[in-house]
């Protein structure tokens, strides 16, 4: 039986636990509905209110939705905020000045707390050194940064002053970090000396220089360093300087700018299934009205809560779930910079029995090797930790197979917490469908239904609704405030990527399968249904890893396809022609080995591919298509039973079989 039949067939059930709905901001599944239904008889209405009661506005708007130029939807246009006055100034207006606003986890355990009122210091000071490097509103500004506190600063520092960010992740290369530079026309880069995980030293400044000179990033004038091991790093005269020589006499207070709602808050590149990474457009005002919801209605977030996003600021979980989210409804969160196995695998048990964490989120990823680990080392079982502060777990990034979710509902939960199985996208901005702690029945491997005011459906290839209990295509049907605005610099590929006109190019695509319960009509996701994949929840496109491939001058042809994998869901599996004849062996590894590395120095280690097998060729059709659902089985190692008649070369296949 597939993984997806099971699912189908998944029939536990789990209620709230009443203590929980009791006190829950959703209580029941009757608030629910009448929520949807409040969004289903006035759309505009309901989100209006929702954003007039959520946030701060320095000129409230007047129009709601803009559709005139759909799919180019404008959300409470002509209103005018600040994103980081939201998140800091409000904070302190509302009495939590003194709270504690961040607990850093520092990768060796060390802890520095900072309240809502030095944040606030920290992110004006910020705020006015990159103004006096003459950094303005609209301007672009790369963050290539640790998970640091001073990595969400220099966020809300740009929010604060309306420059546009663009967080590039700390794992890639130069490469991938110059073509974001340029895409983004940025004109400063603010980074740091290194970074630490799992007690090593890792460049961050260097990498930086390295794709400085990459050329083309001549816009960048200034580069910004947080001094965070003080390790050497070569500082260039008149372009970079160290951050804290920059805010020391800066005044502790930033006016904030104003901008208008639709303002681009930041760009997120991420990828697609052809050509280069996107820049995922986002608004101020739309994009922080649904971060502060999902906030209070996904994860319940109360005043005394001790919350924990474990992603990273590179990804959008971390630019929601951390930088904005938590800071909007002033919550107290825990920023941690290390990994989940070290010192030992049972880091992430400790730090929430350290912190007392009540509502903790994670990848399902992670769980799974966590998993492993606590079989393997019972010293790091979660039964050695006091786990009793937690109300709440989340999951995001991927399915939850069952297997994992029972795990962590009993051994993490202990029985008594709900978890939340979140779909989301960086297009989506924030949570799309989900169980509401208070009110949604669960049921493992599935994500259940969508939020209020989210009209998810499933569509079949023409773009006509499919009764429950068929597998589809995943869609929206009505924009949403959180919304993608569009791709940076791109706007055709936006409408092409997501509005398509096979659909009328009034459906939102957002590139997942999913199919409905026949009898509860929850929603199970069961995977991207275009070429991207999802390797340990980090999204990637085969089209750029065969295009890192064919980039080196030994490789001829290169197709890439992902495999089933038990702790990463997905992996990497490349076939590759090179330019002499195939080698077989050791040879055949050590090349696979130099061809591994090449593509962590062009995209980054994260898009390595785990296996490499070498062909004479690759399964093509007559007019030369490469047959990629073969590869899929071949990389499986499954027989192929599918209908080879349209393959020229079927000899092919005995050879790809082999793996090294
Ligand atoms: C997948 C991460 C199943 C999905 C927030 C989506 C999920 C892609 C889930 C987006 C989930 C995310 N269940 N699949 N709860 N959450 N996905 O842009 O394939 O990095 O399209 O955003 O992750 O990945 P992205």
């Amino acid at each position: 039986m597939s993984e997806i039949e099971s699912l189908k067939q998944e029939s536990r059930i789990f209620e709230p636990p009443a203590d929980f709905v009791s006190n829950a901001t959703i209580s029941g599944m009757d608030t629910y509905r009448a929520m949807c239904s409040a969004a289903a008889n006035d759309y505009e209405g309901f989100w209006a209110a929702l954003a007039r009661k959520n946030l701060s506005w320095h000129r409230p708007f007047t129009k709601t939705l803009d559709e005139s130029e759909a799919p180019f939807y404008k959300w409470f246009e002509d209103g005018e905020l600040n994103v980081s006055y939201n998140c800091l100034d409000r904070n302190l207006q509302n009495g939590n000045a003194d709270k504690t606003a961040i607990i850093f986890e520092a990768d060796d355990g060390k802890v520095t707390k900072l309240t809502y009122q030095e944040l606030y210091e920290r992110v004006c000071k910020f705020a006015n050194g990159l103004k006096s490097l003459g950094i303005k509103k609209s301007d672009r500004v790369v963050i290539y940064m640790p998970m640091s506190i001073e990595g969400v600063v220099a966020m809300q520092a740009c929010a604060r002053i309306g420059a546009t960010h663009s967080v590039v992740f700390g794992g890639f290369s130069a490469k991938s970090l110059q073509e974001r530079i340029i895409d983004a026309g940025a004109v400063a880069v603010l980074t740091a000396d290194q970074q630490v995980r799992g007690g090593k030293h890792l460049p961050l400044k260097a990498i930086v220089d390295e794709a400085l000179a990459l050329g083309g990033c001549e816009a960048v004038k200034h580069v910004v360093v947080y001094k965070r091991t003080g390790d050497a790093v070569k500082l260039t005269a008149g372009r970079d300087l160290w951050l804290h020589e920059l805010v020391e006499k800066q005044a502790a207070a930033c006016e904030p700018e104003w901008v208008s709602a639709e303002h681009p808050l930041f760009i997120l590149y991420t990828s697609g299934s052809t050509g280069t990474p996107k820049g995922v457009q986002h608004s101020s005002g739309g994009y922080l009205l649904w971060a502060a919801l999902t906030m209070k209605w996904v994860f319940d977030i109360k005043p005394a809560d001790v919350f924990w996003c474990t992603a990273d600021i590179g990804w959008v979980t971390g630019h929601t779930y951390i930088a904005y989210g938590p800071l909007a409804v002033g919550a107290t969160q825990i920023v941690f910079e290390g990994i989940p196995t070290y010192p030992n695998a049972g880091r992430f048990w400790e730090t929430i029995q350290k912190h007392k964490t009540s509502v903790f989120y994670t990848a399902p990823t992670a769980i799974r090797s966590l998993i492993k680990a606590a079989d393997a080392t019972p010293e790091v079982h979660p039964s050695k930790y006091d786990l009793s502060s937690l109300r709440l777990l989340g999951t995001v990034g991927e399915p939850i197979n069952p297997e994992a979710w029972m795990w962590y509902y009993k051994n993490i939960g202990r029985e008594k917490c709900p978890i939340v199985d979140t779909f989301w996208q960086t297009e989506t901005g924030g949570h799309m469908i989900s169980p509401l702690p208070g009110a949604t029945p669960m049921v493992p491997g599935s994500c259940t239904l969508p939020l209020p005011g989210i009209m998810t459906a499933i569509v079949d290839e023409a773009g006509h609704d499919l009764p429950d209990g068929q597998g589809g295509i995943l869609v929206v049907k009505r924009p949403w405030p959180a919304m993608i605005r569009t791709i940076w610099g791109d706007p055709e590929r936006f409408k092409k990527s997501y509005f398509p006109e096979e659909f009328g190019g009034k459906l939102y695509l957002a590139g997942d399968g999913a199919i409905r319960n026949e009898k509860t009509g929850y929603f199970t996701i069961t995977g991207r249904i275009d070429d991207v994949l999802n390797v340990s929840g980090h999204r990637m496109g085969t089209m750029e890893i065969e295009s890192a491939l064919v980039a080196n001058p030994i490789v001829a042809e290169a197709a890439v396809v992902g495999k089933p994998d038990d702790t990463t869901g997905e992996s990497i599996c490349a076939f590759v022609v090179l330019k002499r004849s195939r080698p077989t062996g050791d040879e055949a590894r050590q090349i696979a080995k130099e061809l591994r590395d090449w593509v962590a120095k062009e995209i980054g280690p994260i898009a390595k591919p785990k296996e490499i097998r070498f062909g004479d060729n690759l399964p093509k059709t007559r007019s030369g298509k490469i047959m990629r659902r073969l590869l899929r089985v071949l990389a499986k190692n499954e027989e192929i039973s599918q209908d080879i008649s349209t393959l020229e070369n079927p000899a092919i296949l005995e050879q790809l079989k082999q793996a090294l």
